[in-house]
């Protein structure tokens, strides 16, 4: 195993500890509101912290970009993390959330864990060796057409603005697929796409540590991801995603429906 890799999985299970460990005291946790509907807890910043701390003692002199601490250091390696994907998911006890770590190299993403600490499954992949979940290696879903795909979602709950327009792209997809979920951590859906429990996928106004360690995981499980109109997917945030020949319908469907 490469040995960045072996620090990612370190840090994401030591992370999924303390998510686990507060688990039975959510309804104590104090709750800091970052914007509307966003949240941040105690959980998030000691999860995150004993990342940063883990990927520090092994690489010191590593750039990071952490969703609660910001963007440290200047470094050809950068980690992309987000220590809780779904903290409204847990701060409800709905059991869908994630640690997600990922690691970029000049710009190209190379190692990548999604870790889901409640079911223990641990997903993860270095660049040209594979995607595995736990220590099975992992693909995407042989599902041929949008027909009878079950595809998931997120819902632009921070935009407000941008709601029509994903409105239109759900009422363009949703008379074809089979079911949509909404689960509500987009770093697990990313990697219930690379090992095909989702046929597809997409989400608009995502961040870049929602999405790192997913999109290497699609990739190395055969899977594509890009954005809408030729953007850049990790920057711009809005993600299409799924197996090759789902992705290419979604991705046909979703650019018919005009930008407002
Ligand atoms: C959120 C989850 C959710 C997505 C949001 C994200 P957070 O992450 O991934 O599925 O729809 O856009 O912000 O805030 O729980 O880390
Ligand atoms: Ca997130
Ligand atoms: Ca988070």
């Amino acid at each position: 195993m490469h040995p960045m890799l072996n620090i990612a999985i370190r840090a994401a299970r030591a992370a999924g500890n303390i998510i686990i460990r507060h688990i039975d005291n959510i309804q104590d946790l104090p709750v800091n509101v970052k914007g509307r509907n966003d949240f941040v807890t105690e959980v998030d910043r000691q999860a995150e912290a004993v990342i940063i701390e883990s990927i520090r003692k092994a690489y010191p002199n590593h750039a990071i970009m952490a969703e609660e601490s910001g963007t440290h250091g200047n470094h050809d390696y950068q980690w992309i993390i987000d220590p809780l994907d779904g903290t409204t998911n847990f701060l409800h006890g709905f059991p869908q959330f994630a640690v997600s770590i990922a690691l970029q190299h000049k710009g190209v993403l190379t190692q990548a864990v999604v870790y889901d600490p409640l079911r223990q499954e641990l997903f993860t992949t270095s660049r040209g060796h594979g995607a595995y979940l736990n220590d099975r290696r992992m693909r995407v879903s042989r599902q041929k057409n949008l027909e009878g795909a079950l595809l998931g979602t997120g819902f632009p709950f921070r935009e407000q603005q941008r709601f029509e327009y994903y409105l239109e792209t759900f009422r363009a997809l949703s008379p074809l697929a089979a079911g949509i979920r909404r689960a509500g951590s987009a770093a697990l859906d990313l990697a219930y796409v690379a090992c095909g429990r989702l046929d597809g996928f997409w989400e608009f106004g995502l961040e870049q540590w929602d999405i790192a360690a997913g999109a290497l995981l699609i990739e190395e499980s055969g899977g594509i991801i890009s954005s809408i109109n030729g953007n850049n997917y990790l920057t711009s945030g809005d993600i299409i995603t799924g197996n090759p020949s789902v992705y290419s319908e979604i991705k046909k469907l979703i650019e018919s429906v005009p930008i407002k």
